[in-house]
């Protein structure tokens, strides 16, 4: 299988290529470090929904040492390299597969409540039903004074509208400057390169079996639509907590 520092310089070449779609990713990071660190007690339990190789965990629980979190994804990929690239938090870092497009995901999740459940760059991939039922899942699962942060790109109109052509530019213009001229790492190249590892073939596979449609996953729930579902699902207090362009992150709160 494949080598941990293989794996430390694919997860590099994860967060470069990510953050150049999304320059302020780890403003966002950091924002919603700051956002639960003025919410949660200083030994919290978290929820990664789509939590990809780890890296909001693995932000969240070096600056948290007293943190913990159940990461939820159904990459096999994912779920094959990130235990390896984060096997530094050891048991404080529990991985769950289950598929968020189901009903029984939150069935496979260690028993006991979250004081947050977070996220990046994943709901966008479910469709606007799957989100509600995924919502309505996460209020039954906080505690108290729980908190739900999402950071996503929403839309702020369904079509986007003049607005959204305005976040649009801002934020392709932001690119341009975050790449300088250098080529973009982008996803499809990322994936096609780690392919060619030897022995993740069959993961592959495996992974156009759960995701046939691989680059279908873009469902723009806009930011409005995100508040209500959100307020439908049972949260008392909803809204967009911190901006940059098109780049948002999603708060909900129990209480
Ligand atoms: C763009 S990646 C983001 C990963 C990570 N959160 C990050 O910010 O680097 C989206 C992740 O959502 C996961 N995902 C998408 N649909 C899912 C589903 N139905 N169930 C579980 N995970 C899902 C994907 O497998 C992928 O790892």
């Amino acid at each position: 299988m494949i080598s941990p520092q293989k794996v430390a310089r694919w997860i590099d070449g994860w967060d470069a290529m990510q953050s150049s779609y999304i320059p302020t990713r780890e403003a966002r990071f950091s924002a919603m470090a700051s956002l639960l660190a003025a919410r949660v007690p200083s030994s919290f339990r978290f929820l990664d929904l789509g939590c990809g190789p780890g890296s909001l965990s693995a932000r969240l629980l070096a600056r948290f040492p007293r943190s913990r979190s159940v990461a939820v994804d159904f990459d096999p990929v994912m779920l094959t390299i990130g235990p390896i690239a984060q096997a530094r938090f050891a048991s404080r870092l529990h991985w769950v597969e289950a598929d968020l497009r189901t009903d029984a995901w939150a069935s496979r999740l260690p028993r006991g409540r979250f004081h947050a459940a977070v996220s990046s760059t994943a709901l966008h991939w479910l469709e606007p039903r799957q989100l509600q039922r995924v919502y309505r899942e996460v209020r039954g699962l906080l505690g108290p004074g729980g908190v739900v942060l999402n950071g996503d790109a929403a839309p702020l109109a369904q079509p986007p509208g003049a607005l959204d052509a305005l976040l649009t530019t801002y934020k392709d213009g932001q690119r341009r400057d975050a790449r300088r001229g250098r080529a973009p790492p982008d996803w499809q190249g990322w994936w096609r390169r780690l392919e060619r590892e030897p022995g993740l073939r069959p993961l592959f596979e495996e992974r156009a079996r759960r995701f046939p449609r691989a680059n279908d996953h873009e469902h723009e729930v806009t930011e409005a639509d995100h508040v209500r579902i959100l307020r439908a699902a049972g949260f008392r207090e909803a809204g967009v907590l911190w901006r940059d362009g098109p780049n948002v992150v999603l708060g909900a709160s129990v209480a």
